[in-house]
């Protein structure tokens, strides 16, 4: 289709797969698109498959003005380019062509203080804008994405009706809802991928335990997993985990999953998490163990070197023998437990450092929806987060996950097992960062009294910083070393 019949009721710059696959994937619910791309051939590329996807209402334009005019005002212009400078260069083009009350939706991975920024500039020419969260991946684009749209909500509206049909369906509804205010969708698209990471992390221990503790196959780890995933563990990473360790190598024997590098991959928005859990002084030590262990495992040549030294010097390995006098069952069952209980405190962490930024920004984010909408659709889709939805329903300021009735019983009942899994990890020299801790976390958070008295005592005592006394108000100092020294010198003194 060259020119196109009618006005289109959206449109989409940035044709790489996802681009597309989401442009199709509005077309196919039936909402008239306009497609652009500076590469003509990407546009090209779209227009075939429209027409072999079966005759979709997408149309493509090569230029930014036609691409703008094919538009029904007020204009939504979706655009999916690589965050950061792309995404500025993308806007110029496009809002020269613009008119007051259009409206911008970049739907990348993009920084949330950057939405702000463009927030601004947009509105000098009276233009809206979203910073739209897409997750789903490839696959999800095209099939059914979790959207988190946050910035301005008439921007919401004029589209909701192509976002509640575009998005991954639940039992629940649509995966999209309106996130909030300013740069809200950007952050909570942020802090999914953090959650993310904490997901896999947590998956890759339990399968380290298991193959090298357990001495499971990946045949068996490929049914352990699938099994899994039939109970309260369902998600898409289980489920795709299981079928990970079923793929046999193409380029030699075996399994590939054992041929594949030990080095992680990143792209940042990990990173960004732990930045800004730190900078809200918010607790998220599973997430920052995933983001260590990611550049850890980037040490490639440097573990190799370790593990040479370290063996010189007379580091044995534990696992063999403990590995002889373990109860397989058992182990399997213990493992997922320990897995779900440190999956609930991942959850926490994240949830926490959401409202921490609600909070400060005012954006009122509503705990119970954001779960719902991660149902379907995202790459931390599981069943589990309905029950964290149905936590927040019962109870929106609830301070902590951990805390929720439902929950808390859930982590009382599995804290044996999840104790007995790290346990072994540690006797056997298998690190289980991401299991500890969300341990150490439940430890801490679930104490009436911690040692941070003595803490207070140290930096009173160096730095006359004063403490506080848990039998009567008001701030204190002591002369620590002259009352030790007297002490002291009596101790002498009896001598
Ligand atoms: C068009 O395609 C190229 C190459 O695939 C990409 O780098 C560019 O950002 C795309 N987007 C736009 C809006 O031109």
């Amino acid at each position: 289709m060259e020119a196109s019949p009618a006005l289109s009721r959206i449109g989409l710059a940035g044709l790489a797969v996802m681009g597309q696959n989401l442009a199709l994937n509005v077309a196919e619910k039936g909402f008239p698109i306009s497609v652009y791309n500076r590469t003509t051939s990407k546009v090209d590329e779209t227009i075939q498959r429209a027409q072999d996807e079966g005759q979709l209402p997408l149309f493509g334009h090569y230029t930014p003005r036609e691409f703008v005019l094919s538009i029904k005002r007020p204009r939504s212009v979706v655009i999916l380019v690589k965050a950061g400078s792309p995404v500025d260069q993308t806007i110029a083009a496009l809002s020269d062509h613009m008119e007051p009350g259009d409206c911008i939706i970049d739907g990348g991975n993009e920084w949330y203080e950057n939405t702000e920024r463009r927030i601004q500039e947009v509105s000098n020419k009276g233009l809206l804008y979203l910073g739209m969260g897409v997750s789903g991946g490839e696959e999800g684009a095209r099939n059914g994405p979790s959207l988190m749209p946050g910035g301005s909500h008439q921007a919401y509206s004029n589209i909701q009706d192509i976002l509640e049909k575009v998005a991954a369906q639940v039992e629940d509804g649509p995966c999209v809802t309106y996130i909030g205010e300013g740069g809200s969708g950007n952050f909570v698209k942020m802090v999914h991928n953090g959650i993310e990471y904490g997901d896999m992390q947590l998956i890759s221990e339990a399968y380290d335990v298991l193959k090298h503790v357990g001495g499971l196959s990946n045949d068996e780890l490929a049914e352990i997993f699938a099994e899994w995933n039939r109970g309260e563990l369902e998600s898409f990473l289980i489920e795709i985990t299981s079928d990970i360790f079923r793929v046999k190598d193409d380029l030699s024997d075996g399994f590939l999953v054992d041929k594949i590098l030990d080095k992680t991959g990143m792209k940042g928005t990990g990173k960004w998490t732990v930045q800004q859990a730190a900078e809200l002084s918010v607790a998220a030590p599973t997430i920052a163990a995933s983001l260590d262990c990611r550049y850890l495992s980037g040490l490639k040549e440097e573990r190799e070197n370790a593990a040479e030294v370290l063996k010189e010097a007379g580091l044995k390995e534990e696992v063999g023998s403990l590995a002889k006098g373990i109860d397989k069952k058992r182990l399997i069952d213990d493992v997922r437990q320990a897995l779900y209980a440190s999956k609930i405190c991942s959850y926490a962490q994240g949830m926490n450092l959401l409202r921490a930024k609600s909070v400060e920004k005012g954006w009122n984010l509503n705990f119970g929806e954001l779960a719902r909408i991660w149902k379907g659709g995202c790459i931390i889709r599981a069943v589990f987060l309905d029950r964290i939805k149905k936590a927040y329903q019962r109870n929106p300021n609830l301070a902590s996950l951990v805390v929720d009735p439902e929950f808390a019983r859930e982590m009382v009942q599995r804290q044996a097992a999840w104790r007995r899994v790290v346990g072994l990890a540690i006797s056997a020299g298998i690190s289980t960062p991401g299991m500890c801790a969300s341990l150490a976390y439940f430890d801490t958070y679930r104490r009436a009294r911690l040692p941070a008295n003595l803490v207070q005592a140290q930096r009173d005592l160096f730095g006359a910083h004063t403490y506080e006394r848990i039998d009567r108000p008001g701030s204190f100092h002591t002369e620590w070393k002259k009352s030790a020294q007297k002490i002291n010198a009596g101790v002498g003194a009896l001598n």
